[in-house]
């Protein structure tokens, strides 16, 4: 081709299919999702990194009441919590319950994660929690690490599952410091188990000296940060928690920037965070339609060897195509 559309071409001409498509289509709601997320469908090898993590649940692991309440939700990732959801001199109960929860219980399809203290904060209590993974660590499917700087944190988690014998359990590295933003592109190029990075709005906006409004606009930097450095190397990326837990609205502004700045999932710490959550980070059925229509014409057109045509007045090439192959590619893991 002697040209392809700019990135502003595309994003004008998949709004403008989208709203055509809205408004032949009777499931209008919902905001806007058509942002541009990364190669899905190009990246096959990276697939099995990933599962649904629209939902990231965090639960208190000293907390045996919680605990049990979580195990009756419906979730996509479970977050064990020893770290700051839990009080120092509970540590030790909550190694304990999380241990025995794990042995035990059934997760059904929910990714059972394990929130570690951070590498930082002192070989004793790292060492503490690494030890009571080690008879359950065939359940832990993931460990999140807080507070990630570099991605010798995510090593010294790696090593020690190595010498574990243990290939299968995963990483997400939670970046919520000015270090670990600026050191996104190190973690994320170097650490190869990794899934996720999760954003930590709160500590991050304590370190920096960030205050927080409900607009978000402080924190558009390193969200966004956070989604590149994902994007450019096939990783997840998880936002922040709606802190004011209670407040709907507030929670569904934070899942539209969300969703629309590419995240692909949200941290929760209410059980009543979660219908919101699942409602804004999978593709809408009318966003589904239309990229289906957009492939089943590609593959028809391509047969005859013509490469670009059109929809609804509206010329479909390559971007479009790679656009409605990464909508497929999610719709289809959910
Ligand atoms: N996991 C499991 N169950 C939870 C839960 C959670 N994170 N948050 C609330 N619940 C349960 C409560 O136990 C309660 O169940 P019950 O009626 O059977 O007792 C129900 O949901 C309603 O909870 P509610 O009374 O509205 O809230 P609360 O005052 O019990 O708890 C928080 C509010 C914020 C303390 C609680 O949601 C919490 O601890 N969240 C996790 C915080 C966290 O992990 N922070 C660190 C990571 S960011
Ligand atoms: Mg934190």
């Amino acid at each position: 081709r002697s040209h392809l559309p700019t990135c502003a071409m595309w994003s004008q001409l998949s709004s403008s299919l989208i709203s055509t498509s809205r408004s032949r289509s009777s499931a209008s709601s919902g905001a806007s999702r058509h942002s541009v997320r990364r190669s899905y469908a190009t990246k096959t090898s990276q697939s099995a990194r990933r599962r649904p993590r629209r939902v990231v649940f965090n639960v208190p692991g000293s907390d045996q009441r919680k605990l049990q309440k979580a195990l009756g939700l419906d979730l996509d990732v479970m977050v064990l919590d020893f770290e700051d959801g839990v009080a120092m001199n509970q540590k030790p109960l909550a190694r304990q319950l999380v241990a025995e929860t794990l042995q035990t219980s059934e997760f059904g399809r929910t990714e059972r994660t394990v929130r570690i203290n951070s590498i930082k904060a002192g070989e004793d209590l790292i060492s503490m929690d690494l030890a009571a993974l080690k008879p359950v660590l065939n359940k832990v499917d993931s460990i999140l690490i807080p507070k990630v700087e570099s991605a010798a944190d995510c090593d010294y988690v790696t090593s020690f599952l190595e010498s574990q014998g243990n290939k299968s359990t995963r990483i997400f590295a939670c970046v919520e410091t000015a270090r670990g933003i600026v050191s996104l592109e190190d973690i994320c190029r170097k650490s190869n188990r990794l899934d996720a990075i999760v954003f930590g709005s709160e500590d991050y906006s304590a370190d920096v000296g960030i205050t927080r409004t409900p607009g978000l606009e402080e924190l558009l930097f390193a969200r966004s940060a956070v989604v590149t450095s994902c994007a450019a190397y096939g990783i997840q990326s998880i936002d922040l928690v709606c802190i004011d837990f209670k407040n709907n609205d507030q929670l569904i502004k934070e899942c539209q920037s969300g969703s629309n700045l590419g995240f692909d999932g949200k941290q929760a710490i209410h059980p009543n965070q979660i219908p919101l959550i699942y409602q804004h980070f999978k593709p809408p059925q009318h966003t589904i339609d239309l990229a289906q229509r957009i492939m089943n014409e590609y593959k028809s057109h391509l047969d005859k060897g013509v490469g670009a045509f059109a929809i609804d007045g509206k010329v479909i090439d390559m971007p479009m195509i790679k656009w409605a192959e990464k909508v497929l590619f999610k719709a289809n893991l959910l």
